[in-house]
C-alpha cells in the first residue's frame, strides 16, 4: 500500500486566481529528442495582499526563470519541487516572466502534454497536460491570449499547427523552418494545442450564417485522406446544426482537426485546433462499421459543438466539468436525433446510461454530477458526469419547453461569453429566462445516486378516477447520507382500451418524497405509460401487470416506452429463470413471452416496419444489464440461463428467423442510409441470435457472410459469430482477416476486440496469444482498449470465470500499463470496482486482485484513487 496520502481537492476550497494573466508567448523549440519550451508571460497581480505565484509543473526540467529580464536563482528567488514553482509575491503589480524548460515528447508514454504518435508530435492539456510543458497557474479560469512559435526540421515537420490564425511562417538554419499562430480569442491553457509533423489534409469550406467562409481541414497521415470525407460530412452539419438550433456561429476563419493513432481518449476540443483518436475520424465502409459512422459524425460534432459550450464559456474550475462536458453531450445527443432517429437515439443514450452511469451511481466511486471532491481529476471524466450530465440538462429542457430553453441558452451564451462559469451560473440562466424556481431541482447536481422510483396506479370504475402515487427514495452514497426529494419530471400518458391516448401527454412534477396525481373522467380502464422517453434518470418500478406491458409494446405511442416495456417484460421473464436455476427447479418459457416475440418478429415484414427500432426490441437484456437486476451475480449462470432461452425462441420461431436473415441480406452496393444501417442491423442481429443458439446454420451462414462482405459492417458481425465457436471457419476467417488488414489500425482493432470479446472455453489462451502477437503494443491505447476492455466489459461470462482466471488477467495489465499510461490503467479498473455485487467466491477473487494493484510499488495517483476507493466502500 502506498504510506504517502495523494492530496485530495476539494470544491469548498476554491479561490480566485491570486494572479491573472494578460498574454502569453509559447516558443517551441522541437528536436528529435528533446525539445525546448519557453514562455513569456504577462502577469498581473490580483489580489491585494502578497501571495505567492505558485505555478504547476511536471515532469519538466527548468532551464531558466527570469522576471522582467533578471535571472532568478533556484532557493534564493524560488522554491522548485516536483509538482510546483513557488515564486514569492513579486513587488511590481505586473510583471513578464520567462520561464525555460526542457521536455522529451519522444519518451511521453503517458499522452498527456506534449507527445509523440507515429512520428507526429501533438499535445492534450485537457485536464492537467499543459502543467507537463511548462510552469503556468494550470486551471481554467486563467484565460489569455496566446502566440504560438513553432520551429523544428522542416523535412519530418512540415506541418507547424496551433490554436488560432496564422501569422507568420519562416525558414531557420540547419533546416528549420517555423510558424506563427494568434489565437484572437482567450483561452485556458487546457485548450492549448501544438502538431507538428508530416501530414497531409483534405480541404473544404463552409459558409457561416452571416456569409463569413471558415476553411476546414483534416489533417491525417499520407494515405489516409480517403476515409476523411465522411468527418468533414459530419462536421459542415455540426456547424449548420448549431447555427440553426442554437444561434451560434463560428468565430474564426479557420477549423482544423488532427487525427492521431496514439490517444487516451476520443477526441478533445482544442480551439480551432481540435485533435482526433483516428477511431473517430477515419471511416470508410470497407474498415469501418455502421456503428462507427455514427460515432465518427456524433464526436465531430461534440468537439465542434464545445466551441461555445465548453471554449467561448468554460469552466471556473473542474469540479464544473459537466457545465460542459453534460451539456455537449445533451447537444450532440440531440444533433445525432437528428441526423438519424430519435426513438432510435433515445433507446441507445438511455442503454448506455443504464449500463454504465447506473453502476457508478450505486458503486463505491458514486459521485454527483458536480462532483465536490478528487484525488486525480482524469478519474473524473465518468459517465456520471457526462451521461447523467446530460440527463440533467434534458430534464431542463423537458422543465422549460424547447422555446423556453432555446431563449435560456442564448442568455448564458449572452451573459457569460468568454467567462470561466459555475453550473450554478448556468441553471440561473435557466431560471432567469423561464421565471422557474430551480432550487430543488439543483439537487440533480449535487446529489449522487440514482433515484428509485415507485408507481401504484389506480383505476376506480366508479368514479371514473384514475390516480397514481409516485414515490422517490435516494440510497446513501459514499459519504452522501440522508438524502432530500428530488424534483423528478415524469413524462406520462394514458390508453385507453383502443389504444388511443385518453389525455394529453403531461408532465407529473414529483418534488415530495410521495405525490399521489388524479385524472378525472377517465370512463375505461386505462393502462399508463409512465417516465416517457425517459424523462429522469431514475430506476423505475411500477405494478403494471405482464398484459399491461405486452399492451404497451404495442400501442403506446411513445416509441421509447414501446421498447422499455418489451425489456422489462423479458427481464422479469429471464429473472424467474434465472432463479429456478439458482433453485434447481424446472422453468418453462411462458407461452405468452414467445407468442410476444413471434409478434415482433412479424412486424420485420410490415413494408413500413423501422428495422433500427425493430432490433432494439428483439434485443434480449443481455448479462450485463441482467447482472445490474440482481445480487451475488453469477454471469456465467445467467449467460446459460439466457443461452437457453435464446436458443427456445430461435427454435419456435426458425422460419420467421430464416426468413429476415434472408430478405435482409446485404445485396449489391454499399449503401450509408439510416434504413440501410437499419436493414444491416436486423440481418445481423439475427446471424448473432442463431449463433448464440448454435443454431446448425449458424457457422455456414456466418462464413458465407463473410465471404461475401463488401463492408466492414457485415463483415465483422459474421466475424464475431465463427469467433464465438471452434470451427475451422474461425480460423479460416481470421486469417484471412489478418491477411486483408493488417496494415490497418483500426481494423486492426477490431480483430483484436473481436477474439479477445468471444464466448469461448478457449478464450483465456486466445488471450494469451494476443497480447504475445507481434501486431500488440502497450503504448497504444486503442491496442491496449481492444484488448483489455473488450474482455473485461464486453465478455463478461468468460472474465467473470469461477476460477478468477480472468480476474488475474486484467489484473497483470493494470499493473504494467500503471507505469507506461496511468489515465489508461485506471480506467481499465471499472470491472473490477463492482466486486461487491458478485457470488461470494468472486468477490474474493476480484478483492485479492484489487489488493494486489494497491500493493503494486510507484501506483499512480489515478490508479490509487478508484482502487483504494474501490476496496474502501
Ligand atoms: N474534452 C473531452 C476530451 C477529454 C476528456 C480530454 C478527458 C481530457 C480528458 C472531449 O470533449 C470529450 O468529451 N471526448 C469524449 C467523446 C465525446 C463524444 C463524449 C471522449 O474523448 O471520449
Ligand atoms: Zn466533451
Amino acid at each position: 500500500m502506498r504510506t504517502d496520502m495523494p492530496q485530495t481537492f476539494y470544491l469548498k476550497d476554491y479561490q480566485n486566481p491570486p494572479f491573472t494573466v494578460d498574454q502569453i508567448h509559447l516558443d517551441f523549440d522541437i528536436f528529435d529528442g528533446k525539445t525546448i519550451v519557453t514562455a513569456t508571460t504577462a502577469y498581473k497581480k490580483n489580489h491585494d495582499g502578497d501571495l505567492p505565484l505558485i505555478l504547476n509543473g511536471e515532469h519538466l526540467d527548468l532551464i531558466s526563470v527570469k522576471i522582467d529580464g533578471a535571472l532568478l536563482t533556484k532557493d534564493q528567488d524560488y522554491q522548485l519541487d516536483d509538482k510546483i514553482l513557488t515564486l514569492p509575491c513579486p513587488a511590481q503589480d505586473s510583471f513578464r516572466l520567462e520561464i525555460v524548460t526542457e521536455i522529451n515528447p519522444e519518451k511521453n508514454t503517458r499522452l498527456d502534454g506534449l507527445y509523440q504518435s507515429g512520428g507526429t508530435y501533438c499535445t492534450q492539456c485537457e485536464a492537467q497536460g499543459f502543467r507537463c510543458i511548462t510552469y503556468f497557474q494550470d486551471r481554467p479560469d486563467v484565460m489569455t491570449y496566446f502566440t504560438v512559435r513553432i520551429t523544428a526540421d522542416e523535412k519530418t515537420c512540415p506541418v507547424l499547427l496551433s490554436n488560432g490564425n496564422l501569422t507568420h511562417t519562416g525558414k531557420a538554419a540547419d533546416g528549420r523552418h517555423y510558424t506563427v499562430w494568434e489565437d484572437p480569442i482567450a483561452k485556458p491553457c487546457y485548450l492549448f494545442a501544438l502538431v507538428a509533423g508530416d501530414l497531409v489534409h483534405i480541404a473544404d469550406t463552409f459558409k457561416t450564417m452571416s456569409g463569413k467562409n471558415v476553411d476546414l481541414r483534416i489533417c491525417v497521415r499520407e494515405g489516409d485522406q480517403d476515409q476523411c470525407h465522411f468527418a468533414m460530412k459530419a462536421l459542415k452539419d455540426s456547424m449548420k446544426w448549431d447555427e440553426e438550433k442554437y444561434g451560434r456561429e463560428y468565430d474564426l476563419d479557420l477549423f482544423n482537426i488532427v487525427a492521431v493513432s496514439d490517444f487516451n481518449m476520443g477526441a478533445m476540443e482544442n480551439k480551432s485546433l481540435n485533435i482526433f483518436n483516428t477511431a473517430l475520424v477515419l471511416a470508410q465502409p470497407e474498415t469501418a462499421t455502421d456503428r462507427d459512422f455514427e460515432r465518427v459524425e456524433a464526436v465531430i460534432a461534440h468537439e465542434y459543438f464545445h466551441n461555445w459550450t465548453g471554449n467561448r464559456i468554460t469552466c471556473r474550475d473542474w469540479f464544473q466539468l459537466s457545465l460542459k462536458e453534460g451539456l455537449t453531450v445533451f447537444r450532440d445527443q440531440c444533433f445525432s436525433g437528428d441526423m438519424n432517429s430519435h426513438a432510435v437515439q433515445r433507446i441507445d443514450d438511455v442503454d448506455l446510461l443504464r449500463r454504465m452511469q447506473f453502476p457508478e451511481d450505486s458503486g463505491p466511486l458514486a459521485h454527483p454530477v458536480r462532483p465536490d471532491n478528487y484525488i486525480e481529476i482524469n478519474n473524473f471524466y465518468t459517465v456520471t458526469v457526462y451521461e447523467k450530465g446530460s440527463e440533467v440538462i434534458r430534464m431542463q429542457h423537458t422543465l422549460l419547453g424547447d422555446e423556453t430553453f432555446r431563449k435560456a441558452t442564448d442568455l448564458y451564451f449572452e451573459r457569460h461569453d468568454e467567462q470561466a462559469v459555475t453550473c450554478e451560473d448556468f441553471v440561473k440562466c435557466m431560471e432567469d429566462a423561464s421565471g422557474e424556481d430551480l432550487s430543488q431541482f439543483f439537487l440533480w447536481y449535487t446529489q449522487a445516486g440514482t433515484p428509485a422510483l415507485n408507481a401504484v396506479t389506480n383505476y376506480d370504475a366508479g368514479t371514473k378516477t384514475f390516480s397514481i402515487t409516485l414515490r422517490q427514495s435516494l440510497a446513501d452514497t459514499p459519504g452522501q447520507t440522508n438524502k432530500k426529494p428530488m424534483h423528478i419530471p415524469v413524462r406520462f400518458g394514458l390508453i385507453g382500451p383502443d389504444g388511443q391516448d385518453l389525455i394529453d401527454e403531461t408532465i407529473l412534477h414529483l418534488k415530495q418524497a410521495e405525490q399521489t396525481f388524479t385524472f378525472d373522467n377517465i370512463d375505461e380502464k386505462p393502462v399508463p405509460s409512465i417516465l416517457r422517453g425517459f424523462s429522469a434518470p431514475v430506476k423505475l418500478s411500477t405494478d403494471l401487470s405482464n398484459d399491461d406491458l405486452r399492451f404497451l409494446m404495442v400501442n403506446d405511442t411513445d416509441g421509447f416506452n414501446r421498447w422499455e416495456s418489451g425489456q422489462i417484460y423479458a427481464l422479469r421473464v429471464l429473472n424467474e429463470a434465472i432463479d429456478a436455476s439458482e433453485k434447481d427447479q424446472d422453468f418453462d418459457l411462458p407461452q405468452d413471452f414467445i407468442d410476444s416475440y413471434g409478434s415482433l418478429l412479424a412486424q420485420a415484414f410490415d413494408t413500413d416496419c423501422d428495422k433500427a427500432l425493430l432490433t432494439r426490441a428483439l434485443s434480449l437484456p443481455d448479462i450485463t444489464v441482467i447482472g445490474q437486476h440482481r445480487s451475488n451475480v453469477n454471469p456465467q449462470a445467467i449467460d446459460n440461463v439466457r443461452r437457453e432461452i435464446i436458443t427456445e425462441l430461435v427454435e419456435k420461431h426458425g422460419d420467421a428467423l430464416r426468413k429476415i436473415y434472408q430478405d435482409n441480406r446485404s445485396a449489391g452496393a454499399f449503401i450509408n442510409s439510416f434504413e440501410a444501417r437499419s436493414k444491416r442491423a436486423l440481418q445481423n442481429f439475427v446471424l448473432g441470435l442463431l449463433g448464440t443458439a448454435k443454431h446448425e446454420n449458424a457457422v455456414s451462414w456466418a462464413k458465407t457472410q463473410y465471404d461475401a462482405a463488401n463492408n466492414m459492417t457485415d463483415r465483422l458481425a459474421a466475424l464475431s459469430a465463427l469467433c464465438q465457436t471452434d470451427s475451422s471457419e474461425r480460423s479460416e476467417a481470421l486469417a484471412h482477416y489478418y491477411d486483408t488488414f493488417k496494415t490497418h489500425q483500426l481494423a486492426m482493432d477490431k480483430w483484436f476486440n473481436v477474439q479477445a470479446s468471444a464466448g469461448r472455453d478457449q478464450i483465456m489462451d486466445d488471450l494469451a496469444l494476443l497480447i504475445t502477437h507481434d501486431d500488440f503494443t502497450y503504448t497504444t491505447p486503442n491496442r491496449v482498449r481492444s484488448v483489455f476492455s473488450a474482455f473485461g466489459m464486453l465478455n463478461p461470462a468468460k472474465f467473470h470465470d469461477e476460477s478468477g482466471a480472468g480476474y488475474d488477467f486484467l489484473t497483470d495489465a493494470i499493473i504494467k500499463l500503471n507505469g507506461i499510461n496511468p489515465q489508461i490503467a485506471s480506467r481499465l479498473v471499472t470491472p473490477l470496482r463492482d466486486w461487491k455485487r458478485y457470488s461470494p467466491d468472486r468477490q474474493e477473487k476480484m478483492r485479492a486482485c484489487l489488493e494486489r494493484i494497491a500493493e503494486t510499488p510507484n501506483l499512480s495517483d489515478n490508479v490509487f484513487e478508484i482502487v483504494s476507493k474501490s476496496l474502501k466502500a
